[in-house]
């Protein structure tokens, strides 16, 4: 049976609820990813590595809303933190106290934070990062690597995944506005290095210097591929940076999870700043920026009357957003956190290299091209390639079997990203790794099969 038929097969509920969805809902789905052709799936509820469509197809979900759910789907404990919280209101117009004990989780284990502010999101840490970044240095410009994703702010939606057309020199990349209604101003702001190149990036950073502010960094590219920075790489970054005095900021909003203390534990690199989201949340909404106290100091002023302050130079840096440490999502983190200690993110760890490992045997015997990209509970299974080792291998990804892949996953129970990216939790079983790669053997006879 096709892909395509065995898809419609089993998910007519799913292409019902679409129809119905995409009358009012751009593409049927409020977050671009969500959509995909024919129509996307629709869930109706998860538990542990579990989750259920509408059509009561049960999957083994190696994503993990992207990797937001490091416990899983309805962890029991956290569950109950945020039940215990419910009576007490959800949000509130003044900071709750427990504002402060998530805030001393996260600085207890990421040694560079001196100091902590909350956002609604990973893409709100890193606008009030970026804004910040310029506020402390009085430059205009930021830098981010090419194929690097941090949220969808006009700042860093630039060269993301570039076409090859317009990408520019591989040693000089061009700046790639990555959707129209971005501003072409914006775009000439933002600088674009290519990761992992240490002398290439260090010329760009160096003839511009003097205008700018910050250079944003993933430790391992996220959307890009999932391929890690080399230590050499992000180590150079840190002795440019500071010899040019712009200030160096890790966008940790994936990779706080690959060890206690994030990535940059992991590599021995102390940036300036650094933005989180995902699992300080515990699934629910959640950003947060912090670093150095003299730079996270301009967000000082007390507020009160004063906190909007445009004189040019003023003191007060605004952080606002209505939600911004709600109950829940503050609730939801301080058990999440308290539960991924060291040795339960080093298990993570193991799994991931379990998968990887697996994966990867899968592909080499059914000889189909195929790369297993990524660094401990992360990983991107790339179809196309035989190599991807910098960002712009990725282009060789054969986009329709990449997504027949991800259909023929669908059909066999295990859910990935359809860019082929996933996870794993502290849910994640050696059965459900021997059932991953048996779903995989069996989509890739389903794909050959259909040609
Ligand atoms: C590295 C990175 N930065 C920032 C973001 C944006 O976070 P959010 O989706 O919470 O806005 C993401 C989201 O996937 C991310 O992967």
């Amino acid at each position: 049976m096709s892909v395509l038929s065995d898809y419609a097969k089993r998910t007519p509920g799913s292409k019902e609820h679409f129809a119905r969805v995409g009358a009012m809902i751009p593409a049927g789905a409020t977050r671009s990813l969500n959509s995909w052709p024919p129509y996307p799936v629709y869930l109706d509820r998860g538990a542990g590595g579990t989750v259920w469509d509408v059509d009561g197809n049960a999957y083994r979900d190696f994503l993990a809303n992207y990797t937001a759910l490091p416990l899983g789907y309805a962890d029991p404990d956290v569950t109950a933190a945020i039940r215990e919280q419910l009576p007490h209101g959800t949000s509130h117009s003044f900071s709750r106290a427990l504002e402060a004990e998530l805030a001393e989780l996260v600085v207890a284990r990421v040694p560079s934070l001196e100091r902590v502010r909350f956002t609604g999101s990973g893409t709100e840490a890193v606008m009030f990062a970026l804004r910040l970044a310029r506020a402390h240095t009085g430059r205009p410009l930021v830098a981010k690597a090419e194929g690097g994703y941090h949220g969808t702010t006009d700042d860093v939606m630039i060269s993301v995944r570039p076409p090859a057309d317009l990408a520019g020199d591989v040693r000089s990349p061009a700046s790639v506005p990555e959707m129209r209604g971005i501003p072409a101003s914006r775009t000439r702001e933002t600088l674009v290095v290519p990761f992992n190149d240490v002398a290439a990036s260090q010329e760009i950073l160096r003839a511009h210097a003097d205008r700018l502010a910050a250079l944003v960094l993933e430790p391992v590219l996220g959307v890009g591929g999932m391929i890690p920075a080399t230590a050499e790489y992000l180590t150079a970054m840190r002795a440019t940076c500071d010899e040019l005095g712009i200030l160096l900021v890790f966008d940790e909003v994936i990779t706080l999870r690959l060890a206690y203390g994030g990535a940059q534990q992991a590599y021995g690199v102390t940036p300036d700043l650094t933005t989180m989201g995902k699992i300080i949340g515990g699934g629910l909404p959640i950003g947060a920026y912090g670093g150095r106290a003299d730079i996270m100091g301009l967000l000082e002023p007390r507020g009160g009357t004063d906190v909007y302050d445009s004189r040019s130079g003023g003191p007060a840096l605004y952080q606002g957003g209505t939600f911004t440490g709600n109950a829940l999502s503050l609730a939801a983190g301080i058990v999440t956190l308290g539960k991924l200690d060291a040795a339960t993110i080093d298990a993570l760890n193991r799994t991931g290299d379990l998968l990887r490992r697996e994966l990867t045997g899968v592909f080499a015997a059914a000889a189909v091209d195929a790369v297993v990209t990524g660094v401990g509970s992360l990983f991107n299974i790339h179809v196309g390639p035989r190599r991807v080792e910098v960002f712009r291998d990725v282009r060789a990804v054969d986009a329709a079997r990449q997504h027949a892949f991800f259909l023929g996953l669908l059909n066999h129970g295990v859910i990935v990203a359809p860019r082929g990216m996933g996870c794993v939790t502290t849910c994640t079983t050696g059965d459900d790794v021997a059932a991953f790669t048996a779903a995989v053997r069996l989509t890739l006879h389903d794909i050959t099969e259909a040609g």
